[in-house]
């Protein structure tokens, strides 16, 4: 069953993030697309306002700003009665899997607690009158847990979360689901697979790699470097959302994947070599700087998707072929060093210095 979808006042919660703005930034200048996003986001360590200041001096009247936590009710029911919410596109989230090792509440109470109040500030929104409703998650592959060689996530595999930070967001994936079925509130879900792109804030992999290459400083690749993930470029991950908020069946999860599974050790490899062209380095003297370092606790072996099921129904298909994702990635970092040196505060070197010389 889908619906005829309104679409048209969508809440994006985590827009100030690396896939929330890149969400934003996609669905204002798709000419199809003439409704209103309100941006909601607490503006973590990981949120940058300022990552959205193009849409903003573009749609002054389409794009607005709300700071603010979504564990926050009375505010979340605020903006439903303001805005006239009909949809939510919810992405804010704790993200890191190494900082939900270190400190696992923030994760519980954001992606569990979050997740809830928002779903629960919808039902009592849309209570009586859900046509024309949606409510869409956001969620990730790691719910699925660790893939051995072979095999692949399929929308069925039973739920094996193995870190805080993937229980948390399975925790919210059942809360969802729950919703559905217990008060039919209208929801799509998408599970997606490692994203890379512009404005990833530099802590996950591909952009510590490229400011440390940058830097000259090492490169810290955990274990043996033998994990695998699949990686998908975030615009390519945000036309699938798109799509299955536009056409998805009601109550159903899509798998989201770059069909496209590369150990750490070789994208790292494959990265210098990117870089050095980029930035006109030598390239053995990027390689030189591979540092092996202690093993994450628990750390998934392999994540693979299959996407079948968007590609069938929706039409969906990635655009970019790894390496050209990975030059224009390179590309972007290279070209915005003052958004990089702005979120670099006393909070993220503290996070880098702990995180990298316990190991
Ligand atoms: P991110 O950490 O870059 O951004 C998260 C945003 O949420 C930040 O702007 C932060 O300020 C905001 N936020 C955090 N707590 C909040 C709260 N309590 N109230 C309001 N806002 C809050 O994360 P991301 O990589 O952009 O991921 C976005 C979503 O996509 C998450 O739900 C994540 O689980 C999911 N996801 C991410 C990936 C990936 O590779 N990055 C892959 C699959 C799914
Ligand atoms: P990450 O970007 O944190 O994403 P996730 O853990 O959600 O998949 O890490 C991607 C892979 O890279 C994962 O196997 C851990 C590894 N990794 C490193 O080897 N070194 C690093 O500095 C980081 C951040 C990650």
């Amino acid at each position: 069953m889908t619906s005829s979808r309104t679409l048209k006042n969508i809440l994006v919660t985590g827009g100030a993030g690396f896939i929330g703005s890149n969400f934003i930034r996609v669905l204002l200048n798709n000419p199809e697309f003439t409704g209103r996003v309100i941006n909601l986001d607490k503006l973590t360590y990981a949120g940058n306002a300022a990552s959205l200041d193009d849409v903003a001096a573009a749609f002054p009247e389409r794009y607005i700003f709300k700071q603010g936590d979504i564990c926050d009710r009375a505010f979340v029911e605020g903006l439903f009665d303001e805005y006239g919410i009909d949809t939510v596109c919810h992405l804010a989230a704790e993200s890191h899997v190494d900082r939900s090792i270190e400190g696992p509440e923030a994760f519980i109470r954001t992606n569990v607690n979050g997740t809830f109040t928002l779903l629960d500030a919808a039902r009592k929104a849309w209570i009586g009158d859900f046509e024309g409703k949606l409510f869409h998650h956001v969620s990730t592959d790691e719910v699925y847990g660790s893939l051995g060689d072979t095999g692949y996530f399929y929308e069925t595999t039973p739920y094996d979360p193995r870190s805080p930070y993937s229980a948390s967001k399975a925790s919210s994936d059942h809360l969802v689901m729950a919703y559905f079925h217990t008060y039919c509130l209208p929801v799509t879900m998408t599970n997606c697979s490692n994203n890379y792109g512009p404005y990833q804030f530099p802590e996950k992999l591909i952009p510590v790699m490229i400011e440390n290459m940058l830097k000259g400083k090492p490169l810290p690749v955990y274990g043996d470097g033998k994990n695998i993930r699949d990686w998908l470029f975030v615009e390519d991950h945000n036309t699938a959302v798109w799509a299955v908020m536009q056409g998805g069946k009601l109550g159903e999860t899509y798998n989201i994947g770059g069909e496209n599974e590369w150990e750490n050790i070789r994208l790292v490899n494959t990265l210098c070599e990117v870089v050095a062209s980029e930035a006109g380095k030598e390239v053995q003297d990027l390689k030189d700087l591979i540092t092996f370092v202690k093993d994450r606790p628990g750390h998934d072996q392999r994540y693979a998707i299959n996407c079948d099921k968007l590609k069938n129904e929706l039409g969906w298909t990635q655009s970019l072929d790894f390496e050209e994702g990975l030059k224009k990635t390179v590309r972007w970092y290279l070209d915005n060093r003052a958004w990089i040196e702005n979120i670099k505060s006393g909070e993220y070197r503290k996070w880098m210095e702990k995180n990298y010389t316990e190991r």
